[in-house]
């Protein structure tokens, strides 16, 4: 199938990301059917989609007849067979090398053979998801950003079995999602994270070791360097289970200890203290 050809995008999970992700695909006119687990989670995700889109129209980036219209493309479901008819699925779930599984086998099962499978993982091989199914060379990364409406990035993970077909086909669907494509090989934390969790790492290690305040690491970044944020509220930003979670597996795969989360990121999620999601992290965020 060509990018231009794809009408019907399935999503899988609409959580922070997979939400966003079904926004992007359904700004770009495409149909999109989103799968969460309960009615309550769906009403979730809808909820998230019309708070950005609302924020998206206030300011100026959508009209609200086009916001109407792209709200009519998004449908949820509780039911994984929804996203049969789909020319392609993105998979948005948990970070969870098990739950993953199951969703690819399932999907695999599901879908046309020809479809094209897509994973947003930040941290999973390519590879491990491809090997379930008896399509691996239609399986390939496509790793969005946080906030996925704003972030121009689309990072694209090649496993060793993906087909250059498949990476030319994510390329073009990228392209008309309106990002910007790179390609990175199959290895943990592709290329933004293995830059980053160190950065950030050192950061909360430098705030846990008193050299400053939060307030003035955050400052010196943002304002020295022109960075958006300073890399601690990145951390609350992206959420600090998140955030370990992918050190953890960026460690597990090199053994450097420049991935390894600092101990007061693991006494933070120890303490529930998750970022801007529970309220609490290096800040505190009125919910
Ligand atoms: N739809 C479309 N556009 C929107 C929008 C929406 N729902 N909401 C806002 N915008 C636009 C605004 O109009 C504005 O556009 P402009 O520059 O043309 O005026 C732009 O987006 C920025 O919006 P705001 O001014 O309202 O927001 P802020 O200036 O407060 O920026 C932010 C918010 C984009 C989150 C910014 O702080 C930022 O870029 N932070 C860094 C985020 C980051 O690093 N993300 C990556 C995290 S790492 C990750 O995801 C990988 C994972 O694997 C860990």
């Amino acid at each position: 199938m060509r990018a231009e050809d794809v009408s019907k995008v399935g999503v899988v999970g609409a959580g922070i990301m997979g939400s966003g992700i079904v926004e992007v695909c359904a700004r770009a006119g495409m149909e999109v059917t989103f799968v969460e687990a309960t009615d309550d989670l769906v009403a979730r995700g809808r909820g998230a989609i019309e708070r950005s889109t609302a924020r998206a129209v206030e300011k100026g980036k959508l009209d609200s007849e086009g916001r109407d219209a792209l709200l009519g493309r998004v449908r949820g479901a509780t039911s994984l067979d929804e996203v049969a008819g789909s020319d392609l699925v993105i998979e948005a779930v948990v970070e969870d090398l098990g739950i993953k599984q199951d969703v690819f086998r399932r999907l695999d099962g599901l879908t046309r053979p020809e479809v094209v499978l897509a994973s947003n993982t930040s941290s999973i091989p390519i590879v491990e998801l491809g090997g379930v199914t008896k399509r691996p060379e239609r399986v390939v990364g496509m790793h969005f950003f946080n906030p996925p409406p704003i972030m121009p990035l689309l990072e694209l993970v090649r496993s060793l079995a993906t087909s250059d077909e498949t990476v030319a086909f994510a390329r073009a669907v990228g392209e008309r999602l309106g990002k910007t494509t790179v390609l990175a090989k199959d290895r943990a934390g592709f290329i933004v994270n293995y830059l980053l969790v160190p950065y950030l790492n050192f950061a909360a290690g430098m705030y846990e070791e008193g050299f400053a305040t939060a307030e003035d690491i955050d400052a010196a970044i943002h304002l020295g360097l022109n960075h958006p944020m300073g890399p601690l509220t990145l951390l609350d930003f992206i959420g600090i289970d998140t955030a370990v979670h992918v050190a953890d597996v960026l460690y597990e795969e090199f053994k450097d200890p420049l991935f390894s989360p600092p101990p007061v990121l693991k006494r933070m999620l120890a303490a529930g203290w998750l970022g801007r999601k529970t309220g609490r992290g290096f800040y505190t965020y009125e919910r």
